[in-house]
């Protein structure tokens, strides 16, 4: 018989109800139930949030344990999103996670949402695994660190975003160009069919390895402003060029700092985490630096959006460590890292 524990991931923190079953580094079932409520707010709104993620948690979880044929007597412990993120999606994933450690009498496990983007690379069906100490750039809607990561419970964050997310860039920016939410994926398939360079964008230029896309934002505003004035048909006509510039504004940011911090501590492995690591760009760009020497680590699609297989992760490392939650521990919205 197999000693490896079987962990439950629950992940709950935005707009995605999630639940993944995990059996050492194996993914069993990983079940993602999107919000579809939104799109017409153009942005996740909290309180309808919440309460999808109510509608969604139990058959999201009996739809987990049919997929991985385990039962729910045989799970080890439970994993849950602790923060950050939204407050009350938040509490319908660790409520669910209390009840249900109390009903079966097993460990609860806080889990760090931002660490468990950067652990979902050892998830043993990913192209590759990267080696300790390896350069995490993570990319989502709410964050963008650059870290160090020395092991699966020691990262430090060398550079952050000051203001926006590279995947607020993304999604203000199609807002800007009249595309639904979420932009980002919009953005990215437009880019394809266009040609970048063709429009300006001011990404400024800040010291350090933290990065600012506030003023990336009101380069985007007037200059669509100013050209809508003289045409204003000119968003339809230039849509995929606009779309590549504005990619290639964002990850030329990105990658600046990236190859930065390459140079400076001399670690070759480089991964990338979070929602924006699904960008088909960014992912050629990062592969493409294989052949200047760097290990490149890119995570499957499924695990770079929300997804709780990277929660479940996460619990193993804390599992193995023997470090449980507390049934009193209330959800974090800003969890410090
Ligand atoms: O990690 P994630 O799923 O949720 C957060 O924790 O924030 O990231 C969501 C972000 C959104 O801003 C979305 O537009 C962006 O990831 N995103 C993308 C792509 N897919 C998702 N951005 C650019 N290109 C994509 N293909
Ligand atoms: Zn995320």
């Amino acid at each position: 018989m197999s000693t490896k524990p079987l962990i439950l991931g629950i992940e709950s923190s935005c707009d995605d109800t999630s639940l993944a079953i995990i059996k050492g580094h194996q993914i069993l079932a990983n079940v993602v139930s999107n919000q579809k409520v939104h799109a017409e707010f153009g942005g996740v709104v909290p309180e309808l949030a919440s309460r999808a993620h109510q509608q969604n948690i139990v058959p999201a979880f009996e739809v987990a344990l049919k997929r991985s044929g385990i039962k729910k007597e045989e799970l080890n412990a439970i994993a849950y999103t602790r923060g950050p993120g939204l407050m009350g999606s938040l509490l319908v994933g660790s409520s669910f996670a209390k009840g249900l450690s109390i009903s079966l009498g097993i460990p609860l496990i806080e889990v760090h949402h931002m660490k468990a983007h950067i652990l979902a690379h050892m998830i043993d069906d990913n192209e590759s695994t990267p080696n300790f100490p390896f350069i995490c750039l993570t990319v989502s809607g709410g964050h963008t660190q650059l870290i160090v990561v020395k092991s699966p419970t020691d990262m430090e964050i060398v550079g952050e975003t000051i203001d926006d997310a590279a995947g607020e860039a993304f999604d203000k920016a199609a807002k800007m160009m009249g595309l639904p939410y979420p932009g980002g994926p919009l953005i990215d398939k437009l880019a394809k069919e266009g040609k970048i360079g063709t429009h300006p964008f001011n990404v400024g230029t800040m010291d350090g390895y933290n990065f600012s896309f506030s003023g990336f934002k009101t380069s985007v505003l007037y200059y669509l402003r100013d050209q809508i004035e003289k045409d204003p048909n000119f968003i339809e006509k230039n849509k995929e060029d606009l779309c590549a510039s504005i990619q290639d504004s964002i990850l030329g940011v990105l990658f600046k700092k990236l190859e930065k911090l390459v140079e400076e501590t001399g670690i070759k492995d480089v991964a990338i985490a979070g929602g924006v690591s699904a960008n088909s760009e960014l992912r050629a760009r990062l592969a493409a630096k294989r052949e200047e020497g760097w290990n490149t680590h890119i995570p499957k699609f499924e695990y770079c959006t929300d997804n709780a297989a990277m929660i479940a992760m996460a619990g193993f490392f804390s599992y193995e460590a023997e470090k449980y939650g507390e049934l009193a521990a209330a959800p974090q919205a800003r969890m410090p890292f």
